[in-house]
């Protein structure tokens, strides 16, 4: 992944430099573009953990580099096995909705099924991770094209679409999920608005996704989550196009809280609901959203904005930074596998076979 293709597939949050991991410090964004230089597999687990780096398929990828980290520390010891082995299970620790943490480390634990030695494990680790990366990007791109198709069959004009949270480069191992369509949509012609909610708390939509669009030259508008209502009711909106974090058996979708809101209100308003994510997202394993465990982070996140208090400071917070938006309110899910009209668990079962 080099800095020269940022003109294509929009900026990029992570680099792989063979013996560390470099990323974007995305706390900072988008005041400052300050890069991390990570040498080691506990640097990658407080850099997820501490949200220098998020976004579901960021996540995964990350943490696969920061297994090759760890393979490389262990390289002089008798035990290496055994600390790659410690070091992928603190990596599973650092957050726990996104699937696709898991999903990249139970990945990387099929080289070390065959090696050898700690020096073939470096090599073979090295290998997949930079596939799981590859592999992302391409993704991406695919989706952008099949998701075209789908928006374009009755979209004859240019349409302004919403969008939550940040689901492109800086999300994913390139040009983006639900922002990679978006990206589609404004290379041919098809995309005259997004209006990016801000998500609150984290305000990805505001520090994040309307930083990227701006950057890339797509009009973006940016509003206050709770005018989403008051936007769909004006009529402007036809598309409601989002991330995910996790999508089980059924079809129901784990992303940034407020989704599940935007879902409803789509649904009232009669605006097309779609969800955008790589196959790393699905977990055949959950037979439904109830079963996501949904991470709760601190009251802080909410009591404050960059350290200056907007709340009592010893308020009580609720503070669950994901929802589940059943498979019901959603009219598309779009993987690079295939397209998915009203999800269903044998839908679910047809694309991406049983368990
Ligand atoms: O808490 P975050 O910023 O990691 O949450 C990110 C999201 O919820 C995204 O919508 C999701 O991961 C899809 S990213 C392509």
């Amino acid at each position: 992944m080099q800095a020269e293709t940022t003109r294509d597939i929009g900026v990029v949050a992570l680099e792989w430099r063979g013996d560390s991991l470099a990323l974007l410090d995305q706390r900072l964004l988008p005041g400052e573009e300050r890069w991390l230089t990570l040498s080691t597999a506990d640097e990658v687990f407080s850099a997820i953990r501490d949200m220098v780096v998020r976004g579901a398929p960021a996540i995964g990828i990350s943490a696969a580099y920061g297994v090759v980290l760890a393979a490389r520390s262990a390289l002089e010891s008798e035990d290496w096995l055994a600390r790659i082995e410690s070091a992928i299970e603190n990596l599973a620790e650092s957050r726990p909705t996104a699937v696709n943490l898991f999903w990249a480390l139970r990945r990387m634990r099929e080289p070390l099924a065959v090696v050898a030695s700690a020096l073939e494990a470096v090599e073979q680790l090295e290998r997949q991770a930079v596939r799981i990366h590859q592999e992302d990007l391409a993704a991406n791109l695919h989706m952008g094209a099949l998701a075209l198709e789908v928006i374009g069959r009755d979209a004859p004009e240019p349409i302004s679409v919403l969008t939550h949270c940040n689901t492109g480069a800086l999300a994913t191992g390139g040009y983006g999920t639900a922002l990679g369509v978006i990206r589609s949509l404004w290379k041919s012609g098809k995309l005259s608005r997004v209006y990016a909610d801000e998500t609150r708390p984290w305000l990805q939509g505001a520090r994040l996704t309307a930083w990227e669009l701006q950057r890339d030259g797509i009009p973006v508008t940016l509003n206050a989550d709770s005018a989403a209502a008051h936007l769909m009711a004006g009529g402007s909106i036809k598309w409601v196009i989002v991330g995910a974090d996790r999508i089980t058996a059924n079809g129901d979708v784990a992303n940034k809280i407020g989704t599940y809101g935007l879902a409803v209100l789509a649904r009232f308003h009669g605006v097309r609901f779609m969800v955008v994510a790589p196959s790393s997202t699905v977990d055949m394993q959950l037979a439904s959203g109830r079963d996501i465990p949904i991470e709760q982070r601190t009251g802080e996140e909410v009591r404050a904005i960059r350290g200056i208090a907007i709340a009592p400071e010893d308020v009580e917070v609720f503070n669950p930074v994901f929802d589940v938006t059943p498979a019901d309110l959603i009219d598309v899910i779009v993987t690079e596998k295939g397209v998915i009209e009203q999800p269903t668990q044998e839908k679910m079962v047809a694309l991406f076979g049983g368990k």
